[in-house]
């Protein structure tokens, strides 16, 4: 089935019934019904499924003469919710269609090429990013993964219980040599190039960061301006210094989620826990725009009499795929691929901390919006993308005719 037919059946997966985002939540409904679409595409191209026990899955062509360890390609099939239609399944159509492109012109590659689908990339519903492709690599354990919990509260091994998986160990890429994932561009740089794919060089480094504001719930009628502990108002001056101090650092700092209790209008809150996100070129700079933001909250704090902690709920160390790997993907018989840096995770990112050779094909996003609706990729894009990373797949693999 072509790239088209397959975006097709997509499209209607997980759609939301207003505003056209995408909820494709870990695990979720919608989420799975993609899985069992993916197991389907690898049964009717006769590959081999293996799957680890959280529920990372790898379909392997394992054609005659193809030894060693293999090349993988993918993505993953969930999204933030109301989030873009490209961000993860992109990758992981054109990885079919790219094993199509390979099987029709009759090229033999001479090591297995496997299509993974990692699951929560986002960590949108456990709060980790890339939980699966860290659990594959070893780079989570179990008690730590054992503690995490969605807004509903539900533990992530009670959900994995649900679908019959669980945190047994996995070996699911102790075969895997070359990692190469194709992804929508998350900006506007390819489009501004003119050029339809790209290459990544790499990944700044960033975190997820709980702020807890804690002040005194009160009568919002009663309660005198001068006598409140109100914890809002240290939270809305902990954003907006947030935003000052990476438009200082040439950074990026995000309060994109906020919960507060009681969340009553007419009190004023006891609680707002807000979620930071950061990131910054360096884990220096990145550090230094953390340490900077709890510094004027906390002064803020003080002067409030509200009480601010901090919570580091997931770090994503620096990436630099490698560059002499970086400079072969580029290469190509029709000029040079532009070579990118970029400030979204991906599972890329993970299976090159553990030594995998890995590289990054973005395709042009015209929008330059993700992580919401307006996402946006141009078939004839997608196309070319399919096309190079066909190629860049036999690169990595080495041909047998
Ligand atoms: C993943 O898309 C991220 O960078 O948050
Ligand atoms: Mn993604
Ligand atoms: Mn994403």
């Amino acid at each position: 089935m072509g790239w088209e037919q397959m975006w097709r059946d997509l499209a209607p997966v997980g759609l939301a019934a207003v505003g056209g985002g995408y909820r494709r939540e870990g695990f979720g409904t919608a989420e799975r019904e993609l899985q069992a679409w993916f197991l389907e595409e690898a049964r009717n191209r006769g590959l081999e499924i293996e799957q680890d026990a959280i529920g990372n899955t790898v379909a392997w062509w394992r054609p005659d003469g193809a030894t060693g360890r293999g090349v993988l390609t993918g993505s993953h099939l969930d999204s933030v919710p109301d989030g873009g239609a490209f961000d993860g399944p992109l990758g992981v159509v054109s990885a079919f269609a790219a094993l199509d492109l390979i099987r029709e012109n009759g090229t033999l590659p001479a090591r297995p090429l496997g299509i993974a689908v990692f699951v929560e990339e986002e960590g949108s519903r456990f709060g980790l990013p890339c939980l699966g492709s860290r659990w594959a690599v070893g780079a989570l354990d179990e008690g730590a993964a054992t503690v995490l919990r969605d807004r509903a509260g539900t533990g992530l091994v009670d959900v994995l219980d649900q679908h019959g998986l669980g945190l047994a160990p996995s070996t699911l890429l102790d075969d895997v040599a070359v990692f190469v994932e194709l992804h929508v561009e998350q900006g506007r740089e390819l489009a501004l190039l003119d050029a339809p794919v790209g290459v990544a060089s790499g990944i700044w480094p960033h975190g997820r960061y709980r702020f807890d504001f804690t002040g005194q719930a009160n009568h919002a009628g009663t309660t005198a301006m001068d006598e409140r502990h109100d914890p809002m108002l240290t939270f809305a001056m902990t954003a907006l210094a947030a935003n000052k101090q990476a438009r200082l650092g040439g950074q990026r700092a995000t309060f994109g989620r906020v919960e507060l209790e009681p969340g009553s209008t007419n009190a004023v809150p006891r609680q707002v826990r807000a979620w930071l996100d950061a990131r910054a070129a360096t884990e220096e700079a990145l550090a230094d725009l953390v340490d900077a933001v709890l510094r004027q909250g906390r002064e803020r704090a003080a002067r409030d009499g509200t009480v601010l902690e901090l919570t580091t709920e997931s770090h994503s160390g620096l990436v630099q795929f490698d560059p002499d790997l970086v400079q072969r993907v580029a290469a190509r018989p029709t000029g040079r691929l532009p070579v990118l840096a970029t400030q979204a995770g991906h599972d890329a990112g993970v299976l090159a901390s553990v030594g995998i050779a890995t590289a990054m094909l973005f395709v042009r996003n015209p929008t330059g919006i993700s992580h919401a609706p307006e996402e946006f990729a141009e078939t004839a894009d997608a196309l070319v993308g399919v096309e190079t990373l066909a190629q860049t797949l036999l690169a990595m693999a080495g041909t047998h005719r």
